[in-house]
């Protein structure tokens, strides 16, 4: 994954730039296109940008907590509304849209998202023949994205990027930066999406190739820093005294900035960090890491060699639930996140966001609005399990994502 890491440089999974346009995204792309989009992204992602978008996630927060309010006292399924959270932060940053799904589940971005997710059993089989034969599924004509979601997603952007075009339309979001990859082949420090001739221009991206990362942007974002705030409200709940601990340091870092959110205050909040990376450990959103092996590997102090073409998958949920490297490896324990006790481990045994060049390019974003949340609710309300979560939890075998058969049901009361 890192050393040699240029044998297994590539997913090997489905794209069509042509006929599916919002497949060409950097998690699907390979080789030198990979290399070349991954470098001009990797600006997009630096702590400045991420900070930059903080005021919207705080917002979406509030949204949240105005929806929480009308069911207090009662039990929720804490996924559910986590992942609309997510989705109107994610639309905002990413497409540059107000989709208001807190407000009104039932918009037509929120509902063509859904179509996407909500696969049915053929599109199940579709995926997974996708998955394991790429280059038959596309010649067999399957599309990894509907053609009339696909039309939908494409057209939002189009129009929004012809709107910020025309109107020099300036606003703290991934859709600006990319923008400028766009029109100025970089990104630049001011508010302009083109250079000063106001010309439009596709330097570095076309705009259908813009859709396609935006489109990313949000798959990557949407279904794994929601799962993992669920399945953290959960340990939460079953663990009172660990509960207690976080909204104590939420309520210190809130009082040492007088109350305000505040990007450096979530930074500082270090205690939350442990708990979500053991959130990350015995739940990783992605259970398993894939890559195709791009040229022969002999396998260190072994005579086997993976051939090239072979696919490989990594199990992080199998690494990061073994006990040689985390004894007692059900119990939810965030001190086996102090800077000591991770430096006894060998580093590769916590993959949540993977590993080596290929590593997920989204983890500041996805860290934050995680923090960002979770804060929000632990200030706000006191969280116990419902007797409607079926335990002990199960895994639903069909999800691409980590989820629970029967949802995540928790009761809150108002702290
Ligand atoms: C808790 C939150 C998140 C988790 C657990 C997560 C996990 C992952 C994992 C496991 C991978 C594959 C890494 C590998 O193969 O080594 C990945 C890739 C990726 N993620 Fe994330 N992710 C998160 C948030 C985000 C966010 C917020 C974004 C974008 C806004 C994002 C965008 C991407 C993209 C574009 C890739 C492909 C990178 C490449 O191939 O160059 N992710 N993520």
């Amino acid at each position: 994954m890192q050393n040699d890491s240029d044998h297994f440089a590539d997913r090997g999974v489905y794209i069509d730039k042509v006929g599916d346009p919002l497949s060409g995204h950097l998690f699907s792309l390979e080789g030198e296109k990979w290399r070349k989009l991954r470098a001009k992204l990797t600006p997009t992602f630096t702590s400045g940008k991420v900070k930059m978008m903080f005021d919207t996630v705080v917002k979406c927060s509030d949204d949240l907590i105005l929806e929480m309010d009308k069911s207090v006292e009662s039990s929720i399924n804490i996924k559910d509304i986590l992942a609309r959270y997510t989705t109107d932060i994610i639309g905002n940053c990413a497409f540059g849209i107000e989709c208001n799904s807190l407000k009104n589940p039932d918009n037509e971005f929120t509902r063509y998202l859904m179509k996407f997710f909500m696969r049915g059993f053929w599109k199940n089989i579709q995926g997974f023949f996708s998955f394991i034969a790429p280059n038959m599924a596309r010649f067999c004509g399957v599309k990894e994205v509907e053609p009339d979601i696909s039309r939908f997603f494409l057209k939002v952007v189009q129009d929004t990027v012809e709107f910020r075009e025309k109107n020099n339309v300036y606003r703290k979001d991934f859709m600006h930066l990319l923008l400028q990859l766009k029109n100025r082949g970089k990104l630049v420090d001011d508010e302009k999406v083109l250079d000063d001739d106001n010309i439009k221009r596709e330097v570095t991206l076309t705009t259908n190739e813009l859709a396609a990362q935006a489109f990313v942007f949000f798959l990557g974002a949407f279904g794994t820093s929601s799962t993992t705030m669920a399945y953290c409200l959960f340990e939460l709940a079953s663990n009172p005294e660990i509960q207690e601990r976080v909204r104590q340091e939420v309520n210190t870092v809130f009082t040492r900035y007088e109350g305000e959110f505040n990007y450096n205050g979530i930074m500082e909040m270090h205690y939350m960090e442990r708990v979500i990376n053991e959130t990350l450990r015995k739940y990783p959103p992605h259970p398993g890491l894939n890559r195709i092996c791009t040229k022969d590997y002999l396998v260190p102090g072994t005579d086997i060699v993976i051939e090239k073409g072979t696919k490989v998958m990594v199990p992080i949920l199998g690494v990061q639930r073994d006990p040689e490297y985390y004894p007692d490896p059900e119990k939810f324990d965030p001190d086996r996140f102090t800077e000591v006790n991770k430096n006894k481990r060998h580093p590769f045994t916590f993959l949540p966001f993977g590993e080596g060049p290929r590593i997920c390019i989204g983890v500041r974003f996805g860290m934050m609005q995680t923090k960002v949340g979770l804060s929000a609710l632990l200030q706000s309300y006191k969280f116990s399990v419902s007797s409607k979560t079926k335990l002990p939890l199960k895994l639903d075998r069909r999800s691409f994502i980590m989820t629970t058969e029967g949802g995540i049901w928790l009761d809150y009361i108002k702290v």
